[in-house]
């Protein structure tokens, strides 16, 4: 393998498969894996924690001015595994709950979190050496990265998924509520004015439906290969 360290951006919808993806490839080939969603995911949770949203209204002014804050980390486990960290606090699993999913695209529309979260995610990216999966990462976090992956699957395909991780993690959901939240939080994440999700112009997309997950890493890894071997 080639000792060139590259930026590795990896962008799609909700619950494509695109954060396990990343994760593999990122162990494959001993890069630093950064989930940005979990950084709003964390911002959203703050802000539930502290009373700023309410039926699905966030009080913007309150949490652009509460940002200074908010620290967001993450932390290597022993097992492999990494967690999020809210001011020292480890929110990996309270991240995942319905009710954060269900607030996150509201908060993630606002650009003064944006601005912050995408500051750090560059930070992250000062070395090289990182696969970071998200929405805009190839688009606005690094628009220069050497590698752009963009990944689609149906929204039914999608809420299968999303549905089967909740229920094997113990988290209480239906799939219609599941389906549901997937195809409002693309619609939000689309048509937002702030970096809305789309696809850059220079990133190959993969449509992962009708792909195992052996030959999903298996693509990302030969990509990935060809990239850093061509020159
Ligand atoms: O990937 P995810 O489902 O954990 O992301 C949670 C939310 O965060 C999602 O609704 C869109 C938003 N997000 C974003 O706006 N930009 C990113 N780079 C990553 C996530």
């Amino acid at each position: 393998m080639s000792d060139k360290k590259i930026i590795i951006a990896v962008d799609g919808y909700s619950s494509s498969g695109k954060s396990s993806m990343a994760r593999a490839l990122a162990s494959a080939i001993g890069y630093r894996y950064i989930d940005s969603g979990a950084m709003y995911r964390a911002v959203t949770l703050w802000a539930m924690r502290h009373g700023m949203v309410e039926s699905g209204n966030v009080d913007v002014d309150a949490l652009v001015m509460a940002l200074p804050e908010i620290r967001i980390n993450f932390r290597p486990n022993p097992d492999g595994t990494q967690s999020t960290m809210l001011n020292d606090e480890d929110v990996e699993s309270e991240i995942r709950r319905m009710e954060v999913s269900n607030n996150v695209s509201q908060v993630a529309v606002i650009p003064e979190v944006r601005h912050r979260l995408v500051a750090l995610q560059q930070d992250f990216g000062r070395e090289k050496g990182i696969v970071m999966d998200g929405r805009d990462i190839g688009t606005t976090v690094f628009p220069d990265a050497e590698m752009k992956v963009f990944v689609s699957a149906s929204p039914r395909t999608r809420a299968e998924r999303r549905y089967k991780e909740l229920i094997d993690k113990g988290v209480p959901a239906t799939f219609e509520e599941v389906l549901e939240n997937v195809v409002k939080r693309d619609h939000i994440d689309e048509t937002r004015e702030e970096s809305p999700l789309r696809k850059a112009d220079d990133a190959t997309v993969l449509d992962n439906s009708e792909m195992s997950v052996g030959e999903q890493n298996e693509w990302l890894l030969s990509l990935f290969n060809s990239i850093v071997n061509a020159d």
